[in-house]
């Protein structure tokens, strides 16, 4: 994504709701998703008198999130340092024919065709994809992509293109790395963090129980011991966020700090790490 406002907000979001990586999660994201989050928590923190300030935001997909949380810490005299995360921040850009353009992931599989300036998924969503039409078009893009980049060797002249968004690429505040959070924690993130947010990333439509526990047992030892944050959060289709802030005690034990409505739907994961 290049610097110079050439999307609008919901271009944007089109962008990255279209985008389903390959272990089944998808990339959509919005401005002003976590604002009342952001507001919960930092009632909390100022009613604890705490300011963290190394904060780790897993899962951020654009990174607009974190910067707007960024933003909103900045407005009350917080001023954290905020790496974000996400297992893919990087694509190839490859260009098939006029018109046709495809990105890639590091393992050469697509993540979105993009077909006159618009994105169109690789996924099928389920059976009434072929009563609209739509699965015929997807499934034979899908098919036309992989011949061509078989016989034309794409990969190898894509573009790198960094899937974030250019206000949050280029903010002091922020670093951004590629991360997953199920796979062992590099040691460089042990230990580290005030606080962690990961919202609409640990639900149990993305991952079975026990990769749930995996990445929460990622998350805590990422934390710098008692008294550190970690917030859990699901936005709900109506757009109503439901989340936990939970805090480390002197047992390392989490314990719950204050729920957004339904709070986390991984509380009882959570408490039992
Ligand atoms: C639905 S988006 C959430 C974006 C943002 N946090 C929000 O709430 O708007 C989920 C993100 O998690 C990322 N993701 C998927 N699997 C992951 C993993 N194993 N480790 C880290 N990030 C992952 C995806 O690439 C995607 O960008």
């Amino acid at each position: 994504m290049t610097a110079g406002d050439t999307f609008t907000q919901s271009q944007e979001a089109a962008f990255f709701t279209s985008i389903r990586l390959r272990n089944g999660t998808f990339k959509t994201t919005d401005h002003h998703r976590l604002d009342d989050l952001n507001m919960l928590v930092i009632g909390e923190w100022r009613k604890l008198d705490r300011k963290p300030r190394q904060i780790m935001d897993v899962g951020v997909s654009s990174g607009v999130s974190s910067l707007e949380w960024a933003d909103a810490l900045t407005r009350v005299g917080i001023d954290a340092e905020i790496l974000a995360t996400d297992l893919c921040m990087r694509g190839s850009l490859v260009r098939l024919m006029p018109q046709y353009e495809v990105l890639l992931d590091r393992d050469g599989k697509v993540l979105q065709h993009i077909v006159g300036n618009r994105p169109v998924r690789w996924y099928l969503d389920g059976p009434r994809d072929f009563f609209r039409g739509t699965g015929f078009v997807i499934a034979a893009l899908n098919a036309f992509a992989s011949a061509l980049l078989l016989l034309t060797n794409g990969r190898r002249r894509g573009k790198d293109v960094l899937l974030v968004n250019p206000h949050a690429r280029d903010d002091a505040r922020l670093s951004f790395a590629e991360d997953d959070i199920l796979a062992p924690n590099p040691e460089h993130l042990r230990g580290r963090f005030n606080a962690i947010r990961v919202a609409n990333l640990l639900n149990h439509g993305y991952f079975d129980a026990a990769q749930l526990c995996r990445a929460v047992d990622n998350l805590k030892d990422r934390l710098a011991g008692a008294g550190s944050f970690l917030i859990v959060n699901r936005t709900h289709p109506d757009g109503t966020n439901h989340g936990t802030i939970f805090r480390l005690s002197e047992a390392n034990k989490f314990e719950i700090v204050a729920k957004m409505r339904d709070g986390s739907e991984i509380e009882d994961i959570v408490l039992s790490a």
